[in-house]
C-alpha cells in the first residue's frame, strides 16, 4: 500500500461550479459521458460533482476496457497532462497482494490506478478471461456503465445514513476496515453500486486490493442473500399454495 499523501478534496458548496460530470444517471444506473472520460477533461477535472442529487467529492471511479492493450493506451494518453501511474498494470489479486490468493479466479482483472492532479483517483480495470465476472459486467451494461463510484466522506457510518434515505442499502453487514482505510460498498435496486471511503487521518494511502476484494466479495454477498431471500419467499409462496384450502 502506498502512502499517497492525497490532498482531502475541499468541496464548493456553490452547486452551480459542478455543472461538468463525467456521469450520467439513467433509470437509477451510472453511465460514463463518454466526452468527459477523455484524458483531457478528466486531468483538469475537480472530482466534485452531483450525484444523485447531493454535492459530493469523488475518490475514485472504475472505467472498464475490453483488455489489458486498451487500457495501457488510455493510460498512456494521459501521461502527457499530469496524470500518474500508482498501481499496475498487472493481474489482480495475484500480482497484486499475497494476501488474497484465495480471491476466486472468476474476479480476477487486469488492473491500474492513475492519480490525477485534482488528488482524485482513476481506477481502470480488464477482463483476465472470456466469462469472468468483469466480462460478464461488459456484456451487461456495455462499455461506458460505472461499476462503482467511491465517494470520499469524512465518516462513513454517518454517510451511509444520507445514502440509505436514497434507497442504497449496504452490501455487507459493516463497514469494510483496512486499518488505514473504512469503506461500504451500497447498492440501489437497479444495481448501482456506490462505495463510500473514509481516509483516516494522517494516512492517504490508495485503496488497495483488500478494498476491491471487499468490494467483489461484498457483491458476491450481496448477491447471496438476495438470493437467499428470493429462494425463501418462493419457498413460502410454495407452502401457501400447497396450505390453501382450495386447492
Ligand atoms: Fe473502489
Amino acid at each position: 500500500m502506498k502512502n499517497l499523501n492525497l490532498p482531502t478534496l475541499k468541496l464548493d458548496n456553490n452547486p452551480d461550479s459542478h455543472f461538468e460530470s463525467p456521469f450520467i444517471e439513467k433509470n437509477g444506473l451510472l453511465e460514463f459521458n463518454p466526452e468527459l472520460i477523455k484524458p483531457e477533461f478528466l486531468t483538469n477535472w475537480t472530482f466534485e460533482t452531483k450525484l444523485y442529487g447531493e454535492i459530493v467529492s469523488v475518490d475514485h471511479f472504475v472505467i472498464t476496457f475490453p483488455d489489458r492493450d486498451a487500457l495501457e493506451n488510455y493510460a498512456e494518453s494521459c501521461r502527457p497532462f499530469g496524470a500518474k501511474t500508482i498501481e499496475g498494470p498487472d493481474l489482480f489479486p495475484i500480482n497484486f497482494c499475497v494476501e488474497n490468493v484465495n480471491v476466486p479466479s472468476d474476479l480476477w482483472l487486469h488492473l491500474m490506478t492513475l492519480l490525477m492532479p485534482a488528488g482524485g483517483l482513476v481506477v481502470l480495470d480488464a477482463p483476465h478471461a472470456v466469462g469472468d465476472q468483469t466480462h460478464r459486467f461488459q456484456q451487461a451494461r456495455g462499455l461506458t456503465a460505472v461499476h462503482h463510484v467511491a465517494l470520499r466522506v469524512e465518516n462513513v457510518q454517518e454517510a451511509a445514513k444520507i445514502w440509505q434515505t436514497k434507497n442504497f442499502k449496504p452490501l455487507s453487514k459493516r463497514p469494510l476496515d483496512a486499518g488505514t482505510l473504512t469503506q461500504w460498498f451500497l447498492e440501489n435496486p437497479a444495481g448501482q453500486i456506490i462505495e463510500l471511503i473514509e481516509r483516516h487521518p494522517g494516512n492517504n494511502a490508495t485503496f488497495d486490493c483488500k478494498n476491491i476484494a471487499g468490494l467483489r466479495l461484498s457483491e458476491d454477498e450481496g448477491r447471496r442473500e438476495k438470493e437467499e431471500g428470493r429462494r425463501k419467499k418462493e419457498e413460502g409462496r410454495r407452502k401457501q399454495v400447497l396450505n390453501c384450502p382450495l386447492k
